[in-house]
């Protein structure tokens, strides 16, 4: 077809049949639906030069404000609920396999491995927090080869990637091996709910939309095992206030626990307390990678056989 004297109907389809001849089916109905949307987007809005420029311009700055510890994009796909999205399109919940949710913006590779019941906190200032968990099938046989992967806030707000004055040092995460029972326990504090970043812009965009940044306190897990579903997950701090405004999307009721705080006393690993501890208890059921999705399935037995998602900041 011409591609001379386009118009605002024409654009469209003209654009599309240039992609014809791409190799890859999947390549053509991705790029196809992108442009079909974005087009629609721009006649639905009638899209000024000025906005198209500032739309540049952003996505140009949140390119910029990405490093090696911190990835802007992929805060702007939570924060617009593309994550969460994702996320249900990909593991849709079954029975009572724990639910997922997004990865955030801080997780690091080559988080240290430590020994059941080390202490993960690495003397970071916060209310102590004893967690026992236990990793298992829907049958409730404890799942072989798993590796759990956890990381969190401190008391602050804070992970360990936003003080600079650690210089890189990694605390309040670590990967551990469950025991032939499928229990995984460890020390560390209790994490708090904390702000995304908004010295970038995604914090212009939610100042514009008058929305807050705030996340409710959590606990991420990351678990992974031969046949089975990668599990991307956290666990809330039931109570918290902004349970039911996440700034990113991503609180599921299966996901939320009261932390108990206790009194001075013996420790759940026997350790005596002078001051007042809380403790975490969750049973997380992975589901057989047989029963995901088709795409998913063959995502997960890919990425697997690689290192983890790098992410942001
Ligand atoms: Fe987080």
């Amino acid at each position: 077809m011409s591609t001379q004297d386009l118009n605002e109907d024409t654009i469209t389809s003209a654009v599309l049949a240039r992609a014809r001849r791409a190799k890859s089916a999947r390549f053509k109905k991705v790029i196809g639906s992108l442009v079909r949307h974005l087009h629609d987007f721009a006649r639905e809005v009638e899209l000024t030069e000025e906005e198209w420029a500032y739309g540049i311009d952003f996505l140009t700055r949140t390119g910029q404000k990405c490093d090696d510890k911190r990835q802007e994009f992929i805060l702007l796909s939570d924060t617009l609920g593309l994550s969460t999205l994702l996320t249900q399109l990909n593991h849709r919940s079954h029975g009572d396999e724990t639910e997922q949710t997004v990865w955030g913006p801080f997780h690091r590779l080559k988080t240290p491995r430590f020994r059941l019941g080390s202490n993960i906190s690495e003397g970071v200032r916060g209310a102590p927090c004893f967690v026992n968990i236990t990793v298992r099938d829907s049958a409730g046989k404890p799942v072989k080869g798993a590796t759990v992967d956890v990381w969190h806030s401190d008391d602050d707000g804070f992970y360990d990637v936003q003080h600079q004055e650690w210089n890189g040092a990694m605390r309040m995460r670590g990967v551990f091996k469950p025991d032939t029972d499928g229990r995984v326990w460890f020390r560390t504090i209790l994490p708090t709910a904390y702000p995304v970043p908004t010295d970038g812009p995604v914090g212009e965009l939610l100042k514009a939309s008058a929305r807050h940044p705030m996340r409710p306190a959590h606990m991420h897990f990351l678990i992974e095992a031969p046949g089975y579903d990668r599990l991307v997950t956290h666990v809330f701090n039931n109570g918290d206030k902004y349970l039911d405004s996440d700034a990113v999307f991503g609180v599921r009721k299966s996901l939320v626990r009261t932390y108990p705080k206790h009194k001075p006393g013996i420790a759940p690993d026997g350790t005596r307390m002078t001051k007042p501890y809380h403790t975490l208890d969750f049973d997380f059921v992975m589901r057989p990678a047989k029963r995901a999705t088709k795409r998913a399935t063959k995502r997960a037995a890919k990425k697997r056989s690689t290192k983890p998602r790098k992410s942001a900041s």
